[in-house]
């Protein structure tokens, strides 16, 4: 019989240099197998005498159990092998850029973004989003507002009529967003506290002026409202708006029929350098007209102005997006010129909130 510490290296030896499962099996087949030359050698045991085969047989288990220990062994060692090359060709790269996608390269249109910016500012301080139709009555654009028929203010705003209808009367663009103002006292009871976001139309172009612009309407109506709750609203919203610590305003006294007293808002700011900075500087730019709402505006919504009072304001957006994000012709926000869109936009899956900021 062979000399089996001879037989043991063999085993082993073929066992360590089987390359992959298949090998590995092939190794154990031809050891351990029916045929396999350990079996073999089993079977040969019962032509010995009974010692010997006690002997012989010992150690041929013993021989049996080290090549099964060692079959283990390399299986382990293979298996972790494969499993390497597995995760290695079946890696996910979770930081892969999502800018190769097409929904990426779309780009928000600065003034969706103010909207947005807005939104979230206002949405925190408790106010709601409502919308009212560009296509406006007379009623609600001016009558409800408190113009009364041939006041100034009318021609003031460069209407937009439409053809007249039958009885003469007609629709126009809404020169404002002020009489969703009215639609909203109108479809039900105070409190009311809103902001109005949406297009107008007055019939003027240049630099800073276009035949359709955006404005967003705030509008608060609560009992004991008075104008320090007005001014510390918009005090709050520029800081948050401009991004910055605090934002100076200025008051001024002003005229508009559905408002009374009235106050346009100023903001301080520095323009040395060709570039505007916040916060600072000796410079006044107007960004706002507001005021508490008219006891007669009240009147005409059906409240009492003896017991509900509120603030109104109507902010241009072009122009605070303008101002913050620096496009110095107006004229180009409604071009649809997608160079002009890739440089100014916004990514679509960066959304505007106060948690992570508003711009970023
Ligand atoms: N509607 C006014 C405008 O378009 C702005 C405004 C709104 C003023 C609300 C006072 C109150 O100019």
């Amino acid at each position: 019989m062979q000399d089996l510490s001879e037989l043991e290296a063999e085993l082993v030896a073929a066992v360590d240099a089987a390359d992959g499962p298949e090998a590995l099996d092939a190794v154990r087949v031809a050891a351990l197998g029916k045929k396999g030359r350990l079996t073999e050698l089993m079977k040969g045991l019962g032509a010995l005498d009974p010692d010997a085969r006690r002997e012989t047989g010992a150690r041929l288990n013993t021989l049996r159990d080290r090549v099964a220990e060692a079959l283990a062994a390399r299986k382990a060692v293979l298996d972790a092998a494969a499993l390497d090359i597995r995760l290695e060709a079946e890696r996910v790269d979770i930081t892969l850029s999502p800018t190769a996608d097409p929904l990426s390269q779309g780009r928000i249109h600065p003034v969706a973004q103010v909207i947005d910016e807005v939104t979230a500012i206002f949405g925190a301080m408790g106010f709601t989003v409502a919308e009212g139709p560009d296509i406006e009555d007379d009623f609600h654009n001016f009558t409800a507002l408190n113009f009364p028929p041939g006041h100034p203010a009318r021609e003031m705003h460069d209407t937009f009529f439409l053809r007249p209808h039958e009885d003469g009367t007609r629709n126009l663009l809404r020169t404002h967003t002020s009489p969703v103002q009215i639609r909203t006292m109108l479809a039900g009871p105070p409190p009311h506290r809103l902001i109005i976001p949406g297009r107008t139309y007055r019939c003027d172009s240049d630099q800073t002026h276009t035949p359709m612009f955006h404005q967003v309407e705030g509008l608060v109506i609560d009992r004991n409202i008075h104008m320090g709750h007005l001014k510390g609203c918009l005090e709050s919203f520029a800081a948050a708006f401009f991004e910055v610590e605090k934002v100076e305003m200025r008051f001024r006294p002003s005229f508009f029929p559905f408002t009374e007293p009235s106050a346009e808002v100023d903001i301080r700011c520095n323009r040395k350098g060709g570039e505007i900075r916040f916060g600072e500087g000796d410079d006044w730019l107007e960004i706002l007209g507001s005021g508490m709402v008219h006891p007669n505006v009240l009147r005409n919504c059906g409240l009492d102005p003896e017991e509900w009072q509120g603030f109104a304001f109507g902010m241009g957006l072009d122009r605070i997006a303008m101002l913050k994000y620096g496009p110095p012709d107006l004229r180009a926000f409604f071009d649809g010129d997608l160079r002009w869109l890739r440089h100014y936009g916004f990514g679509a899956l960066d959304w505007p909130n106060l948690a992570t900021g508003l711009s970023r």
